[in-house]
């Protein structure tokens, strides 16, 4: 194995959409790298066909842990990356978000002589009670090159004692993604016919953490709020549904207003946002794409991660009742959306690689 690389770990969509670009630029630059997908997430739509519509070449490593508690799920992933990484002997790894998969990577390196990278670090929701506050904790405290995305991440990571010169604001990779895409999106999706909605005239919904749809109840009250919205503006609903969410919705009612279909493709999905009349989720990754698509959002949580979404009046916290997601609606609909992008130019991730060891002592070297 060559000792000046790079490992990628990941193992969830969001994290394929995140780290694609980074992968690419690997790739252009003829950095030697290889992928760790942990099998967090293990249906072909929430794997393989990201890849394939990201135009990635599969995974190097597979470790194929799929679904289990948290400690299990956490445990498995760590022992299967540190065996991958003992091999490989990369001299820099990279994890990105909050996932437990993120975690696992964070571990595993952590004991290892590699630099361990954290993208998009210092995102915080101060909800402790979400197992992706912990995550993003321990893994901004224990890597050794924090990503920021926004100067407001890097300032919640130098609040918490953490040392200037470890972090760099770098932008989030996730506009990278979107600059590559969004025209492929436009040219290549028929989801507009496939689901034969007028521009600006419908609902995208995203419904999947788990304080929302484990809780029946309150995804309930959830699905209530967004059939008041669709009632009020004329607006079909339409929400892929993520398969945690599919477990527990085959018990509920869904209104009529609400069209459950499958998760998509990012391209598709990516043409679905750019023309929704308004965006309704708890997905981190679809807040920040809905505020650089000029795209209204409302997100179904009591508190977000992302800020600057809502300093930007991209996005309105529309909590988890009916009548505050109507109410959040009310206003969003009707904002100016000429708000500015917090998120960047979309060349985060060749910042990223620029500050990463495995990069740096290679092209000192060459
Ligand atoms: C995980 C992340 C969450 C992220 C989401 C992205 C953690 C703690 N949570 O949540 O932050 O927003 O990914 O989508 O890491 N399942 C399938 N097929 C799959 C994967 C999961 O059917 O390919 C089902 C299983 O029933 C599983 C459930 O979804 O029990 C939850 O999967 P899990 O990976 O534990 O967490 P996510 O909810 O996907
Ligand atoms: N996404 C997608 N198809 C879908 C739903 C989401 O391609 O049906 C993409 C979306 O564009 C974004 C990412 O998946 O890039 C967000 O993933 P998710 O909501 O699962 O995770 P989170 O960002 O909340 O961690």
């Amino acid at each position: 194995m060559n000792s000046s690389q790079l490992a990628i770990v990941l193992g969830t969509r969001p994290e394929i959409v995140k780290l694609a670009p980074i992968i690419r630029e690997c790739r252009e630059r003829d950095v030697p790298h290889t992928v760790v997908h942990t099998g967090q997430h293990y249906s072909p739509q929430l794997t393989e066909v990201f890849f394939d519509k990201l135009g990635l070449p599969a995974p190097d490593h597979t470790l194929g842990v799929g679904s289990e508690t948290h400690g299990q799920q956490t445990g498995n992933m760590i022992a299967g990356v540190e065996e991958i990484l003992l091999d490989a002997e990369p001299e820099t790894v990279l994890v990105q978000g909050d996932t437990n998969t993120t975690l696992a990577g964070t571990i595993a390196a952590s004991k290892l002589d590699a630099e361990l990278g954290h993208v998009e670090a210092g995102l915080r929701s101060d909800d402790r009670g979400m197992p992706e506050e912990i995550n993003r904790i321990i893994c901004d405290h224990t890597a050794d090159r924090l990503f920021a995305p926004t100067p407001a991440a890097a300032e919640n990571l130098r609040a918490e004692g953490i040392p200037s010169d470890r972090i760099s604001v770098t932008g989030n990779t996730v506009v990278d993604a979107l600059q590559r895409h969004r025209t492929l999106a436009a040219d290549q999706s028929t989801a507009l016919d496939d689901y034969e909605v007028t521009p600006g005239e419908y609902g995208l919904v995203t419904v999947h953490r788990a304080e929302n749809v484990d809780d029946r109840e309150r995804f309930a009250d959830v699905l209530t709020g967004i059939d008041r919205v669709a009632r009020e503006f004329d607006m079909e609903m339409i929400y892929p549904v993520h398969p945690r969410a599919r477990k527990v919705l085959s018990d509920l009612t869904v209104p009529d207003s609400i069209r459950v279909v499958e998760p998509l493709d990012y391209l598709e999905f990516l043409r679905l946002e750019s023309d929704a009349g308004l965006i309704l989720t708890d997905s981190g990754g679809v807040q920040e794409e809905a505020c650089v698509l000029g795209v209204p959002c409302v997100t179904l949580r009591k508190n977000t991660e992302r800020p600057e979404t809502i300093a930007a009046g991209a996005n309105r916290l529309g909590g988890v009742t009916p009548t505050r997601i109507l109410d959040a609606s009310r206003d969003m609909v009707k904002a100016d959306t000429g708000w500015d992008n917090p998120f960047g130019d979309g060349d985060a991730a060749s910042r990223i690689l620029d500050t990463s060891a495995a990069v740096a002592t290679r092209e000192v070297v060459q």
